[in-house]
C-alpha cells in the first residue's frame, strides 16, 4: 500500500498532523501499536495553549472544546500558607484552556473515522527503512499479516518509546536527559474542584497541584518518591496528604470522593536533536519529553505539529523543501524554551531533600521574589500561556 505520509503513532500529534494534512488534501496512514480502547482511555495532560487551541480550530476540531473547555485567566502559587494569584490574562491578553488530552484525542479520533482515513490499530514490528533515501517506506505486522506501506514521508509520532527515534543512526542523534528523583501520583474523581482555577502548591512535606477536568471533575496531583506505588495510596491517604500540602483555607474546602483513575508517572527532561532525518520527522514525545509542571508536553506536540504541517504544505503546494529543511531547528528552539521553563517549574516547586537547607532557603527566595515582582509574575506567565510559535 501507499500513502503520502505514513505516520506512526495515534496519540495527539500523529492525530492533529493528520487531520490538518486531510483538510489540504494529503492522504496518511496512521499506524498504531495499541487498540483504538486503550488510546482512548488514556489520561494524561489538561492544560492548552492558545497557539494549541487555535491549531485544534484550524483542524475544524474544536467546536466541543470551545462548548465545554474551561478558560482560565489565572493561576495560584501556594506556599508559606499562603495563596497567590497570577494574573496570566492581565499580564499577558491572553489565557489557557482546561480540556483534558482525552478530549482531544477523542475529537481526533472521531474526526478522523468521520473522513473515512485509515488507522490500523494493534500493529506490531513497526520498522522504518530508506528514510534517507527519496523512496521511504515502512513494514509491519496486522493481523497476522506482513505489510509495506511506501509513502514521501514518515512522521514519528511514536512517543518516548517507539521505534522512530531508534531508526536515526546513533552517529546523528545527540541527546540529553536529566531524571528528577521523584514521581507525580495523580488522582481523577467526580467531585468539584476545589478552586475555579489550578493551584500549584509548594510545601515542606513536598509539591501538590490541584486542576480539574469540569466543574463536577477534579484532577489532583502530590509529588511522590520515584519508587512508590499506587497501590499504597488508598484514597484516604491520597486526600488526607493532599490536604495537609494546602494553605488551611484551600484544604478545608476540598472535596473529597472515590478516585477512579490513580496512577504515578515519573518526571524527567529529554531532548533528541536533530529532529529530523533524511525523509523521517520526529513529532511531540518521540523527540522530546519536560516533566509535567508547568503542562508542556502535550502543548510541545502541537506546536511541532504546526511547523511540520508547515513545512509539509508548502512542499505539496509549491515544491519547495524549505519549510521541510527549517522543521528541526524551528521546532528545537521552542522546545528548548519549554524544556527551560518545565525545568525551572519542576525546581523550584517540589521538595528535593538531597538539595539540603540552602536549596529549600534559595527556593522560598525564588518563591518570594516572583509573587513581589511583576517582571518574575510576566516571565511566568508569557511561559505559562505558551511561546508564539
Ligand atoms: P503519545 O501521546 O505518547 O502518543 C504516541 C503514540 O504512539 C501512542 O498512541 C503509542 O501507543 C504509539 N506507539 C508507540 N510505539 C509504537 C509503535 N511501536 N508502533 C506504533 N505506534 C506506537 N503532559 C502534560 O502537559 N501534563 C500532564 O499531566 C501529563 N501527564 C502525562 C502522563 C503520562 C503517563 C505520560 C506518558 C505523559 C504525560 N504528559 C503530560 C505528556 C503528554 O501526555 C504528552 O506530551 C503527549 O501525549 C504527547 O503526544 P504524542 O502524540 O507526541 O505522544
Ligand atoms: C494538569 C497537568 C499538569 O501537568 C499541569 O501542569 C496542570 C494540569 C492536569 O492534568 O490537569
Amino acid at each position: 500500500m501507499r500513502t503520502q505520509v505514513a505516520i506512526i503513532g495515534s496519540g495527539p500529534s500523529g492525530l492533529l498532523l493528520g487531520r490538518l494534512l486531510a483538510g489540504i488534501g494529503v492522504d496518511t496512514v496512521i499506524l498504531e501499536r495499541v487498540t483504538r480502547e486503550h488510546v482512548l482511555g488514556r489520561v494524561r495532560a489538561g492544560v492548552l495553549e492558545q497557539g494549541t487551541v487555535d491549531l485544534l480550530d484550524h483542524a475544524g476540531v474544536g467546536a466541543r472544546l470551545h462548548a465545554e473547555g474551561l478558560e482560565h485567566g489565572g493561576v495560584s502559587i501556594a506556599f508559606d500558607g499562603r495563596l497567590h494569584r497570577i494574573d496570566l490574562a492581565g499580564l499577558t491578553g491572553r489565557h489557557v484552556t482546561v480540556y483534558g488530552q482525552t478530549e482531544v484525542t477523542r475529537d481526533l479520533i472521531e474526526r478522523r473515522e468521520a473522513d473515512g482515513l485509515i488507522t490500523h490499530y494493534e500493529v506490531s514490528d513497526v520498522a522504518l527503512h530508506a528514510i534517507d533515501s527519496d523512496r521511504p517506506f515502512v513494514t509491519f505486522r496486522n493481523g497476522g499479516e506482513d505489510l509495506r506501506l511506501d509513502c514521501d514521508f514518515v512522521a514519528g509520532c511514536d512517543g518516548y518509546h517507539g521505534p522512530s527515534r531508534a531508526a536515526i543512526p546513533a552517529t546523528v542523534l545527540r541527546t540529553f536527559e536529566k531524571v528528577y528523583p521523584l514521581g507525580w501520583l495523580g488522582v481523577l474523581a467526580d467531585v468539584p474542584p476545589v478552586d475555579h482555577e489550578l493551584i500549584y502548591s509548594h510545601h515542606s512535606r513536598g509539591f501538590a497541584l490541584c486542576s480539574m477536568r469540569s466543574q463536577a471533575r477534579s484532577r489532583y496531583y502530590i509529588q511522590c518518591a520515584a519508587d512508590e506505588k499506587v497501590e499504597d495510596w488508598p484514597d484516604d491517604r491520597f486526600w488526607d496528604e493532599l490536604r495537609r500540602r494546602l494553605p488551611r483555607e484551600v484544604a478545608e474546602r476540598v472535596t473529597a470522593g472515590p478516585s477512579f483513575e490513580k496512577s504515578i508517572a515519573l518526571l524527567r527532561s529529554f531532548v533528541a536533536e536533530p529532529m529530523r532525518f533524511g525523509r523521517l520527522f520526529l513529532v511531540g514525545d518521540a523527540a522530546h519529553i519536560v516533566p509535567p509542571t508547568g503542562a508542556k508536553g502535550l502543548n510541545l506536540a502541537a506546536s511541532d505539529v504546526h511547523y511540520l504541517f508547515a513545512g509539509l504544505r508548502e512542499f505539496y503546494r509549491e515544491g519547495s523543501r524549505s519549510g521541510l529543511d527549517a522543521y528541526s531547528d524551528k521546532a528545537l528552539a521552542r522546545v528548548w524554551k519549554a524544556v527551560r521553563f518545565s525545568w525551572w517549574m519542576t525546581r523550584t516547586l517540589h521538595r528535593f531533600d538531597e538539595e539540603g537547607a540552602f536549596g529549600q532557603r534559595i527556593q522560598e527566595a525564588e518563591l518570594d521574589y516572583l509573587v513581589h515582582s511583576r517582571a518574575a509574575e510576566t516571565a511566568l506567565a508569557e511561559n505559562y500561556v505558551g511561546l508564539p510559535f
